[in-house]
C-alpha cells in the first residue's frame, strides 16, 4: 500500500545577509497508513521546519523551500496552489502546535473555534456542527462539554486547552496529525492523558501521526518508527524497536545514553552528548557530528555519509560500523 505521505530529498534553508542556515537539508521519509513516525533530536536539528514544510508555513523570507517534493496520497503539496494547501491545512493535516494559547483565539468561544474548518472545510447544517462540536469536546474528555462550548480559552486550565486544540485540530478528521512537542507545557499527568488519547485516534485506524518530541520515553511508548534528526539531515532512521534498542549511528547511541531508561537502571550511567550542535550557516566539512564523535575517523571530517540501507527496517548515515568499532 502506498504510504500517506512521501517527502522526498526536502531542503529548506533560511538566507541571511551573509549565510544560508540549511535547516532540512535533503530529508527522505514516509508516513503510513495508521502509524506514529517520531521524529527526534535536539534543539535546532531542523524538526520542527520539517513540520512547517509538509503545511507549507515556511515564513518566506527569509525562509524557503528549495528542493524536493512532499506527496500526501500522491498529490505534491509543493506544487499546490496556495487554494489547495488551504484547503489541506486543517482538513487532511492538522498540526498541534506546542502552546495551545497560540492557537487559541482569546476573544472567541471555544465551540466556536472548533465549528469553524468544519464549516470552511465541510458541507453541514449548523445543528450537526454544534453536535459534532460537543462530540470532539467528549472525545478530549472535557467534562461537561454541552455547556463548555460556550466557553472562552481564559476559562479553561492549561490542559484543557490542550486537549480544546486538539479537538480543533481533530475536527475534520484530519488524515495527519502533525504533533510538536504536544506536551511539553503540560503536567505528566495531563501529557500521559494527551498521548493516550491521540494514540487511541491512531490506533482506530483513521489517521497518521509525526510526533515530535525530545523526550526518548514518549517515544519508546508511542512511535512505530523513528527519524532521528542531527544538523538537518536524518541521520538513522527505522523501527522504534530497532532504534532504541540497537542505535547504530553514534549520534542515537549517544542520545540513548543522555536520558532515563525504564527499561534500564542508568541512574549512575547517564551520559549527556559533549559539545554543542553546529551552526547549521557553518556547518564543519563531512560529517556534521564529527567534532563530537567517539568513533571519528579521518573521512568523516571529509566527506558526508549518506543515509544507507543497514538490515532490516533500519537506516543510518555513518562511516563506521559501530557493532565493530566496540
Ligand atoms: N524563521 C526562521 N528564520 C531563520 N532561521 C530559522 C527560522 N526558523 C528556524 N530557523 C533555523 O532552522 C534551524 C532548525 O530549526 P527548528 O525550529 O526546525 O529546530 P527544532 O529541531 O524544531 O528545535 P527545537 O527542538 O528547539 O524545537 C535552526 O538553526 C533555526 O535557527
Ligand atoms: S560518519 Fe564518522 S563522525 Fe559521523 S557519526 Fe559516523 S563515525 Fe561519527
Ligand atoms: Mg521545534
Amino acid at each position: 500500500m502506498a504510504p500517506l505521505l512521501q517527502v522526498n530529498n526536502l531542503k529548506t534553508f533560511f538566507y541571511g545577509d551573509n549565510s544560508i542556515v540549511k535547516a532540512v537539508n535533503d530529508v527522505s521519509f514516509d508516513v503510513r497508513h495508521g502509524e506514529t513516525l517520531a521524529i527526534v533530536g535536539e534543539s535546532g536539528s531542523g524538526k520542527s521546519v520539517t513540520a512547517m514544510s509538509i503545511l507549507r508555513l515556511i515564513p518566506s523570507p527569509p525562509g524557503e523551500i528549495v528542493g524536493g517534493e512532499i506527496f500526501l496520497e500522491g498529490e505534491n503539496i509543493l506544487a499546490m496552489d496556495e487554494d489547495r494547501v488551504r484547503d489541506i491545512r486543517g482538513n487532511k493535516i492538522a498540526m498541534i502546535f506546542q502552546e495551545p494559547m497560540t492557537s487559541l483565539n482569546p476573544v472567541l468561544t471555544i465551540g466556536r473555534q472548533i465549528a469553524e474548518p468544519i464549516e470552511i472545510h465541510q458541507n453541514v447544517d449548523r445543528k450537526s456542527i454544534i453536535a459534532r462540536c460537543v462530540e470532539l469536546l467528549r472525545k478530549v474528555q472535557i467534562p461537561d462539554p454541552e455547556n463548555r462550548t460556550e466557553a472562552y480559552p481564559h476559562q479553561f486550565s492549561g490542559g484543557m486547552r490542550q486537549r480544546a486544540m486538539i479537538a480543533m485540530s481533530l475536527a475534520c478528521e484530519p488524515k495527519l496529525i502533525i504533533a510538536d512537542e504536544p506536551t511539553t507545557a503540560l503536567d505528566v499527568t495531563v501529557q500521559a492523558q494527551i498521548l493516550e488519547l491521540l494514540q487511541d485516534l491512531i490506533k482506530s485506524g483513521r489517521s497518521s501521526m509525526i510526533l515530535i518530541t525530545h523526550d526518548l520515553g514518549v517515544v519508546a511508548r508511542y512511535a512505530d518508527r523513528i527519524n532521528v534528526m542531527y544538523a538537518g539531515r536524518i541521520v538513522e532512521q527505522g523501527t522504534a524497536r530497532n532504534i532504541y534498542n540497537t542505535p547504530k549511528h553514534p549520534y542515537s547511541i549517544g542520545l540513548m545514553q543522555s536520558v532515563p531508561r525504564l527499561d534500564q537502571d542508568t541512574k549512575e550511567k547517564l551520559r549527556p552528548i559533549e559539545g554543542q550542535p553546529p551552526d547549521l550557516g557553518d556547518p564543519p566539512p563531512g560529517c556534521s557530528f564529527h567534532p563530537r564523535c567517539g568513533f571519528a575517523t579521518d573521512r568523516c571530517s571529509r566527506e558526508s555519509p549518506p543515509l544507507e540501507h543497514s538490515g532490516g527496517e533500519h537506516w543510518k548515515a555513518c562511516w563506521v560500523d559501530v557493532d565493530s568499532a566496540n
